[in-house]
């Protein structure tokens, strides 16, 4: 094994001498050769602050003194102008060769302003919006010390117990790859030396989405095809989008752990993308590979890590220890060693550390928390929400309304609407959901509110007052679900209800006959179908965010009209899970007439309770009018599909199209649908639009047989609707 590593790592290396013209890399080139041996190691480390704490502690170091001695390139949750500052000051003024250090941070769904969490914003279908999303949160770091985000998170996850479903764009790799696409966009910035441009980092590298029954940090034993098909399609977007940074993935694809993958991070990542940015490992991921039992000690695992070209050691203090004594008695190439310090220099210089160390460290603080950036977290809260139900028009509420009833934990709660990896936003400036319909209803509406019970639905010892007030009721908004810090790293689950608690409050209020409606809080897909048809309306909001409940009552009472669209299915029972709309048609498919010997289960259906895409609004968008410019396609041709949408309901509102394909037969068997086109339209009552969405020949290419991503001529079927299940359908050959 190891004859192959050092044989691989020359190829790569000789591949890597080409002289470059760049400019900045001619002021690595002159940096490098300046710096000692234990100084390159020393760009190579990433410490932890204990500010904030995302991972198992570390032993505290002299972070002042390594860093005087050049031994750190980077820290991590340090943040604040004084912290920072003081930290580079050492490192720019007291340091050998005054090399700037890298502050990173989870800027993952805002900084101090938080925006809903990203699987909620996905739900939005508007790219622009999680764009600004994103390039708020870096003008927000960015002016509070941080220049490296570890963000946008491009996980697919088909996995509801995965806890950390909460963070990435669901469960389609398209999908997953515009909205990667548009998060570095808003984090990056025009360019990385702009004034508010931070590094981002498409994370976690790779298919940790895949862990074997949603278990955080398990084993994932996929095939290449699936790999290359699914899960690495919005890191491919991610260094199209021009990525500053990688981040491994702690877990192993078919027995390999990410931090020590030469097939991802150098034939993949570099070899076939050609990715010139730097990957750094995950918290200890470069150690773990000892737990995993592909590295037998430190010194093997620093060996492998820096051999499969993970670059940055974040905290496990692996490479500190032994990359400099490894590379003397030359068991590693020093060029292994010069080519990861070259991609992290060459970051720092692109970023504009070197021409001011201070640039993030002494910017305007004002901008946090701006009225512009609560209005846009706002916005993007209503636009997040999901009308899942509402059969008998229990919403949108009236304004007039004199009195309401709130019941639940959630009402007041300031700190779960956050979410996880909430960075450094904080309760204190949390709209809450009843402080969010006083603003709405004005001084005058009487709001009665009881808890009814706890987060984790083991105290009922409110369900009494909570039925007392609700009896006086005409209509009861109830305020369940998951909270915040049930969702996120480490926090999979087997059983992904709501509380128990909670669906007993709803059960014990369905008693009394009153309109129940149902503002949901989910860090995940819920299993809900029990509960389904005891309410009269259920509004998915996720966790809002800081100014949730502002955006909720806009919701609630008609300033918004919810276009929110599920961009990850929900199960009908935890037992399909996984369960995903792009699946397979298999030998024995399950059809719509009574079948033995088909795909089934004998106590539950195949479809979901709320399929991709899903979601409802107060108005009613009519499909029709299907039509291809032509039923024949060439390799060259775009093809353009046709769809009439009437709004012919009552309110204005916004519907998202959507556009999949179906590749009939392929060299590899093809899934019933492929979201390969969306788009969104705005309309009166009344109005109607002719819209045209384009499906290209690259949109069709997949990782076939022949191991490359081709089209393959034949029949496709295209489908045109609101949602992955509900659509109109044509066919075009491919030839
Ligand atoms: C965590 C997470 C990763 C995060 C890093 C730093 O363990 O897996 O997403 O960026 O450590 O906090």
């Amino acid at each position: 094994m190891k004859h192959v590593l050092l044989i691989f790592s020359a190829i790569y290396l000789l591949s890597c001498t080409s002289p470059s013209k760049d400019p900045i890399d001619e002021k690595v080139e002159i940096l490098m050769k300046q710096m000692t041996l234990e100084e390159k190691v020393g760009q190579l480390i990433q410490y932890p602050s204990h500010e904030v704490n995302t991972g198992p502690t570390v032993k505290n170091t002299n972070e002042a003194e390594d860093i005087r001695n050049g031994y750190v390139g980077s820290l991590l949750n340090v943040t604040g102008n004084e912290s920072t500052r003081q930290l580079q000051k050492i490192a720019v003024e007291e340091s050998r060769l005054k090399i700037p250090l890298l502050f990173g941070f989870d800027v993952i769904h805002g900084y101090k302003t938080i925006f809903p969490i990203p699987l909620a914003e996905a739900s939005s279908w508007d790219l622009e919006a999680m764009e600004k999303s994103a390039r708020i949160a870096a003008i927000e770091a960015s002016s509070d010390g941080i220049g490296w985000t570890f963000a946008p998170m491009v996980d697919v996850a088909r996995d509801a117990r995965w806890g950390r479903v909460m963070e990435g764009a669901g469960e389609d790799s398209y999908y997953g790859s515009l909205v990667a696409k548009a998060r570095i966009k808003g984090f990056q910035g025009e360019s990385l030396n702009g004034k508010n441009s931070i590094a981002a980092c498409a994370k976690h590298f790779a298919a940790y989405g895949a862990a074997e029954s949603g278990r955080d940090y398990n084993t994932v034993d996929i095939s290449e095809n699936v790999l290359r098909e699914i899960y690495l399609r919005p890191f491919k977007a991610s260094v199209e989008a021009g990525v500053a940074t990688f981040m491994n993935s702690f877990n192993e694809i078919s027995g390999v752990p990410s931090s020590g993958s030469i097939f991802l991070n150098q034939q993949i990542l570099r070899g076939e993308w050609g990715f010139k940015g730097f990957i750094v490992s995950d918290w200890n991921s470069v150690t773990e590979m000892i737990s995993h039992g592909f590295a037998a000690d430190p010194i093997e695992a620093a060996i492998k890590g820096i051999t499969a070209g993970c670059d940055m050691d974040m905290c496990s203090k692996t490479y500190r220890k032994h990359l400099v004594e490894l590379v003397k008695s030359k068991k590693v190439n020093e060029k292994l060693v010069d080519e990861s310090v070259r991609r992290i220099l060459r970051i720092k210089f692109m970023l504009g550390l070197f021409d001011d160390p201070y640039k993030y460290c002494n910017n305007d603080s004002t901008v946090i928390l701006s009225a512009p950036h609560r209005q846009h977290a706002r916005e993007m809260a209503a636009k997040s929400c999901v009308l899942l139900k509402n059969e008998v028009k229990a919403l949108p509420l009236s304004k007039e309304l004199k009195k309401i009833t709130l019941i639940g934990p959630f009402v007041e709660e300031k700190i779960s609407p956050l979410g996880n990896w909430a960075a450094l936003g904080s309760g204190v400036n949390t709209v809450s959901l009843i402080e969010g319909i006083k603003s709405k209803l004005g001084e005058n509406a009487i709001i009665s509110y009881a808890k009814g019970t706890d987060f984790n639905g083991t105290d009922n010892s409110g369900f009494k007052q909570a039925i007392e007030i609700a009896k006086t009721s005409d209509a009861i908004v109830l305020a369940l679900g998951e909270p915040g810090w049930w969702s996120g790293e480490n926090k999979s689950r087997t059983n992904i209800h709501m509380p128990a608690g909670h669906e007993q409050l709803i059960k014990e209020l369905r008693k009394l006959k009153k309109t129940i409606i149902l503002v949901l809080y989910s860090g995940r897909p819920l299993i809900l179908t029990e509960i389904e048809p005891l309410v009269d309306a259920i509004l998915l909001v996720w966790q809002p965010g800081t100014e949730g409940g502002n955006a909720i009552a806009d919701v609630l009472f008609n300033d918004y009209n919810p276009s929110g669209r599920l961009s990850i299915t929900f199960p009908y029972h935890a037992g399909q899970v996984p369960i995903y709309y792009n699946y397979k048609n298999t030998g024995r498919p399950l059809t719509d007439e009574k079948c033995e010997w088909c795909t089934k289960y004998i106590d539950a259906p195949n479809k979901p309770l709320y399929p991709f895409g899903y979601g409802l609004s107060y108005t009613q968008f009519d499909y029709s009018g299907l039509q291809l410019s032509s039923e024949v396609m060439g390799m060259k041709d775009t093809l353009k599909v046709f769809i009439n949408i009437k709004n012919s309901g009552v309110n204005a509102g916004t519907e998202t199209v959507q556009l999949y394909i179906r590749d009939i037969t392929g060299s590899l068997t093809r899934p019933m649908k492929e979201l390969k086109n969306f788009t969104q339209v705005y309309l009166k009552p009344g109005e109607e639009k002719k819209l045209s969405l384009d499906i290209n020949v690259k949109d069709i290419e997949y990782w076939s047989y022949g191991n490359e991503y081709k089209a393959e001529p034949g029949k496709f079927e295209v489908f045109v609707g609101r949602n992955s299940i509900d659509n109109q359908k044509a066919s075009f050959e491919l030839k």
